[in-house]
């Protein structure tokens, strides 16, 4: 098993060469949020203007990593990466000198109050203790026995990815898409992933542990792993029902109240 992680390790590495030339791997350019601000208009009717996916199936992407970002909605565009939806969304944004939209667009969502600092959706059933347990092993240590790495070498201990890899955030991710994600990974429907590392390890799972590694993605919160205490959700629901509780301004286009001073920070990023 530690071969294999290193040989997906090293795929990964060698990757960036295969498109650097498109600049996924650099910084947003400074102001660049702000002018995206103005050109997610269609964009925010599925992924929310604060980034929180209106469906189990639209992606958050709230706080997801820039370059990522960038990298699928080039991918969409060229036909890498396709989707019955999203590969005519992408098109729909203008060509711009030096992929200027894309990068206004990538900023925006990247700089958005991070999705795992959301609480669960109203109504969603609780996940089953046994299932996150199985899930957390997996996504921390694998399954030697499978072949299956553990996802936290590549997405990090708590789930936030790592941006100059363009390896996407996960905490805070809806299960269903994680799932549907794997799946086609799996299928080889999705085939975008560098050195096919993502085809190689989908592949490797069974359906109890990518519903189980996805029901632990989405209650994660990177400050928990960091030992900030778990998440409260609980809590959280509660500061945001407080009377008199003031938007957080964050320019997320929905109304979030922030917690009240003198609550504990944990959830306010
Ligand atoms: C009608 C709903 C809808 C609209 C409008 C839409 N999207 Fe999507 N988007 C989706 C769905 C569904 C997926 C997941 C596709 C899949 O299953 O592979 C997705 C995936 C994505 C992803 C990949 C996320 C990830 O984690 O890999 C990005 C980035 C994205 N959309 C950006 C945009 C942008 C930018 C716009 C506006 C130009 C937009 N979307 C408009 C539904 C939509
Ligand atoms: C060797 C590094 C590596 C390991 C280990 C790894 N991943 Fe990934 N993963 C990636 C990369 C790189 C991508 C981005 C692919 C692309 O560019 O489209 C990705 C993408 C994904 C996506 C798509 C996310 C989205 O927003 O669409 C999911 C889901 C995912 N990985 C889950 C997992 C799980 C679960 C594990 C552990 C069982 C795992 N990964 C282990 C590198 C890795």
């Amino acid at each position: 098993m530690k071969s294999a992680l290193a040989a997906l390790l090293v795929a990964v590495l060698l990757v960036p060469s295969a498109y650097a030339k498109d600049d996924y791997h650099g910084l947003p350019p400074a102001g660049a949020a702000a002018q995206g601000a103005s050109k997610i208009a269609v964009c925010a009717a599925c992924h929310g203007a604060n980034g929180i996916g209106m469906s189990p199936l639209y992606p958050n992407l709230a706080g997801q990593k820039y370059n990522y970002i960038l990298k699928q909605l080039e991918n969409f565009r060229s036909g890498a990466r396709k989707s019955s939806i999203m590969s005519g969304m992408a098109m729909t944004i203008p060509p711009s000198p030096d992929h200027a939209n894309l990068k206004d667009i990538a900023a925006y969502f990247s700089q958005l109050k991070p999705m795992s600092t959301y609480p669960a959706a109203p109504g969603a059933p609780a996940a089953d203790p046994a299932e996150l347990a199985l899930g957390k092993v997996i996504y921390n240590r694998g399954v030697g026995a499978d072949n299956i790495p553990a996802c936290a070498a590549c997405h990090g201990l708590g789930g936030e990815g790592n941006g100059p890899m363009a390896i996407p955030a996960l905490a805070g991710q809806h299960a269903a898409y994680v799932v549907k994600q794997l799946q086609q990974f799996a299928s080889g429907a999705r085939a975008n992933s560098p050195g096919r590392v993502m085809h190689t390890i989908a592949r490797a799972m069974s359906a109890t542990q990518e519903s189980a590694v996805a029901a632990y993605l989405q209650q994660l919160n990177p400050d928990s792993t960091l030992g900030l205490g778990p998440k409260d959700f609980t809590h959280y629901a509660q500061t945001l029902a407080a009377p008199g509780a003031a938007s957080d301004g964050n320019g997320s286009g929905q109304s979030k109240p922030a917690a009240p001073s003198g609550a504990a920070s944990a959830t306010a990023h």
